[in-house]
């Protein structure tokens, strides 16, 4: 069974829990898109591991994780990620982390050029600052350096070249700064490439011989439906393909081979960087929900933004991913709460609108239209059977679950491993 678990609103949905908890019974976790813009928690015991790169699966230590093609690979996060884990004692060998040949690699011009683009626009993304557009834009323009290519002295020679020839003039004459030097990137990157090169191997290959043999895959997406850079909240998004479709591209595991789709979704709505978002809290709420939910972004420490659960966006995002199951992270974090609100479509200019606006205008002036429910001001924590939740908790899943129109296999009702209920 190839599973691929994907985030159904802006990222931080919970995948990393979920992965974790699912990895137990497939052999291989496979990211395969984004970079170490992803920050993905696995709470253990009292202690708490965030992933950048590495596949959230690592801690199981008879799994095998890749990374794959569609990744971009920051090989100095990379290697800190690998150190960071070894201090706490999870040792990784190329015989369980796999990587792509294929995969971009990032370059210190990309997180430059990430800052400086940010700094010049009117209109900011809010990028975590990693250098991830300008390395796929690399990549689609075809001047990008790939990981194989860290191995082969002579090849990164002449593209670095290249590319520095070409980044040190934008760099002079648009931002007004100078330069990269040749030396210091080139010896910087073969080093990369010498401590790299034992976990790099075709990972299209190593997967599709895998399920070959019966083995099964989970692919860990990262960043979420709306972060995507086509169906996403554009120009609001990151620069990968975060939805289940991203899996093949970014894998080489064709669609064929998928057999289940699990959507990840907070049971109420987050976002961290700019862009619209219809559901924001505007009140009291806004402090309440994102100090009880520790919504603070994994990656770059920033305050994540809250709101409702938006029925209409989960709905758009079951559809363009081919959910077959949701995962409902988080439902403690309402537990207070008198009254909940659900987003069941948007007013803007006297029209209502029951599906995600194709028009970006439309979305960013969006009027909520709310559904109101009743809380249920009792602690979830405990809990881990779905009849023993309180019956207004459980008519607040069976209405999302009416409303999506995707059957909900889990909810999570605290950050710990067991802290979750199967239905
Ligand atoms: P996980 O995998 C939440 C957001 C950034 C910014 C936009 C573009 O943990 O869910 P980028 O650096 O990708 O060019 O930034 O995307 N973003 C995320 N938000 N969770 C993430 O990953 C994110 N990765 C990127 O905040 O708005
Ligand atoms: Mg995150």
């Amino acid at each position: 069974m190839n599973i691929v678990v994907i985030g159904a609103q802006w990222g931080d949905e919970g995948k990393g829990k979920l992965i974790d908890i699912l990895s137990k019974d497939t052999d291989i976790t496979a990211r395969y898109q984004g970079g170490n813009n992803a920050g993905h928690t696995v709470a253990v015991g009292e202690k708490e591991y965030i992933f950048h790169l590495i596949p959230s699966a690592i801690l199981h230590k008879e799994k095998i994780c890749v990374i794959g093609n569609g990744v971009v690979i920051d090989p100095k996060a990379f290697l800190g990620e690998i150190e960071d884990l070894k201090k706490r004692k999870v040792h990784i060998g190329p015989s369980r982390l796999k990587i792509s040949g294929n995969a971009h690699v990032v370059m210190p011009y990309h997180r430059i050029l990430d800052g400086l683009r940010e700094s010049k626009r009117k209109n900011k993304i809010g990028t975590t600052g990693r250098g991830i557009g300008p390395c796929y834009a690399d990549k689609v323009t075809r001047c990008g350096i790939r990981i194989i290519d860290l191995l082969n002295p002579e090849v990164l020679k002449a593209k670095l070249e290249d590319n520095l020839a070409e980044k040190n003039e934008i760099f002079s004459r648009v931002y007004g700064r100078t330069d990269f030097t040749f030396g210091d990137i080139y010896q910087e990157y073969l080093d990369y490439g010498k401590k790299i090169s034992p976990f790099v191997c075709d990972t299209a290959l190593f997967l599709n011989r895998a399920i070959d043999q019966g083995k099964s895959i989970l692919f860990e997406g990262a960043q979420g439906t709306f972060l995507d850079i086509d169906f996403g909240t554009y120009p609001f998004v990151t620069s990968s393909s975060s939805i289940a479709g991203g899996v093949c591209v970014g894998s080489g595991v064709a669609p064929t081979k998928i057999d289940k789709i699990i959507a990840a979704v907070k049971a109420y709505t987050t976002r961290v960087g700019e862009g619209p978002f219809p559901t924001e809290f505007s009140t009291g709420l806004k402090e309440e929900i994102r100090n009880k939910g520790k919504e603070f972004g994994a990656t770059t420490g920033r305050p994540r933004r809250c709101g409702w659960f938006d029925s209409v966006l989960v709905r758009y995002a079951a559809v363009i991913n081919g959910v077959s199951e949701l995962a409902i992270m988080k439902l403690d974090v309402l537990d207070d709460l008198k009254e909940i609100q659900i987003c069941t479509g948007y007013r803007y200019k006297g029209k209502l609108y029951k599906d995600f606006p194709l028009d970006s205008e439309v979305f960013a002036h969006a009027q909520p239209v709310y559904e109101q429910m009743k809380g249920w001001q009792a602690s979830t924590r405990g809990i881990r059977s779905y009849p023993k939740l309180p019956v207004n908790a459980r008519r607040y899943v069976e209405r999302l679950e009416a409303l999506v129109k995707v059957k909900i296999k889990y909810i999570s009702i605290g950050s710990k491993r067991d802290e979750i209920i199967a239905r």
